[in-house]
């Protein structure tokens, strides 16, 4: 099987190595891609929002398999694209990733599902935020309705900040504080099987304690060894399954990987968001322990024939990755800064370092091109091993200026 992966982050890198793992792939092709992913992937200069590009690159390389990363394109309708050309694609259509897409339509899918989340009203101007934010109270929980690159959701206690932030939007979510740890569980689809993969938890603010801005996530392990037994049960068949199955009864089934964010409240599990493709940087840690050959699930969802697969196998053990980010991310990140300790890094026991924001000059040095630049990813036998491993790793990691949380997976 020759497969075709969009994108440039950590998340793509992870599913091009994995990609690479599974017997039945010859050959990964990514576009753009990173330098972290040139060792086991072929790289084309393709942008990736570009539907038509996309779709005659993957039928010049004979590809039988599309993979779409990140969320902009699927919203752009790359996938269709693809489709239209009669290549199998994994993820959403634009219809379906407006899961993702719009917070108002996720809150209006989940309503008819019966999908428990947060209660929320969807505001367009001042006077409908503030009359939201006092009905709900503080914590503040303000949403733009739109994709914003993991910018996009403010919690605040300060009122005139969340005011602010609703004010930059077109259109927002202000809905109720979830209270209680957050988990990422997401789910392969075909649009109507679901193969839940297992829980993991991000890191979603930047500094330690999760103080300070949001981020798009500075780490992530899994298993959750706290989480209760019966966590993905109830959550495939409370929120995943509904979803699906509302999905495809408005015909515009998910086909892809649905993303719930979940918050583990004291009244139940909730839904604080959906996302239509893999999360970043949970990615890294499931993937690095996914056992089931990622090439055959992938194709087997983009071609409507899941329930061939059976569950997904897990390795024993646990996986952790630790977001080295560059000098002042999450504002605007310092660019053109060498990286220097990756073979070092890669050369722990158990660690491999995954690009997300790397790129390479005239003379080979990597160099970061983003704000997170690198996950150093371990897998262990329990969450503090490969938690242990990871910061081994990330010790070997020098970039001016750069930065990481020194509490990811601490205490687990
Ligand atoms: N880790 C959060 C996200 O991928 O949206």
């Amino acid at each position: 099987m020759k497969v075709l992966v969009l994108g440039t982050g950590g998340r793509e890198h992870a599913l091009a190595l994995a990609l690479s793992r599974d017997p039945n792939v010859d050959e990964v092709h990514v576009a753009p891609g990173n330098p972290g992913m040139a060792a086991v992937a072929e790289r084309h200069p393709v942008d990736p929002l570009d539907g038509t590009a996309v779709a005659t690159l993957a039928d010049k390389l004979g590809v039988d398999l599309v993979v779409v990363g990140p969320e902009a394109p699927l919203v752009a309708g790359v996938a269709d694209a693809v489709r239209e050309r009669g290549i199998a694609c994994f993820g959403p259509s634009a219809e379906a990733a407006r899961l993702e897409g719009s917070k108002a339509f996720a809150k209006e899918v989940m309503a008819a599902a019966g999908v428990p989340t947060a209660m929320a009203r969807v505001c367009t101007t001042p006077d409908e935020v503030a009359d939201a934010l006092d009905t709900f109270g503080p914590p503040y929980v303000v949403k733009d309705d739109g994709l914003a690159a993991g910018k996009g959701v403010v919690v605040t206690d300060d009122r005139d900040e969340a005011l602010a932030h609703a004010a930059g939007c077109e259109r927002v979510v202000v809905e109720q504080f979830l209270d209680g740890p957050e988990v990422s569980l997401f789910a392969i689809t075909d649009g109507r099987t679901v193969l839940p993969m297992q829980p993991a938890q991000d890191f979603k603010r930047v500094h330690d304690g999760d103080a300070g801005p949001n981020t798009g996530g500075m780490g992530a392990y899994t298993p959750l060894p706290w989480a209760p037994a019966d966590l993905v049960a109830d959550v495939t068949a409370r929120v995943l399954q509904p979803t699906v199955d509302e999905m495809a009864r408005r015909g515009t089934p998910f086909a892809g990987l649905l993303y719930a964010g979940l918050a583990l409240t004291k009244r139940g599990v909730k839904v604080v968001e959906f996302n239509a493709r893999f999360g970043d940087p949970e990615t890294q840690p499931l993937l690095a322990l996914l056992d089931s050959p990622l090439g055959v699930v992938l194709a087997a969802a983009a071609e409507g024939r899941l329930d061939d697969v059976g569950p997904l196998t897990w390795r024993p053990g646990a996986a952790v990755a630790v977001v080295v980010a560059a000098e002042h991310y999450p504002a605007t990140p310092t660019t053109g800064t060498e990286i220097h300790g990756l073979a070092a890094a890669e050369d722990r026991d158990g660690v491999q370092v995954i690009h997300a924001g790397t790129t390479t000059d005239d003379d080979g040095r990597v160099l970061t091109s983003g704000g997170r630049v690198l996950a150093v990813t371990a897998v262990g036998a329990d969450v503090a091993d490969a938690r242990a491993r990871a910061y081994e790793g990330v010790a070997a990691i020098r970039i001016d200026g750069s930065h990481h949380r020194s509490d990811i997976a601490a205490g687990v």
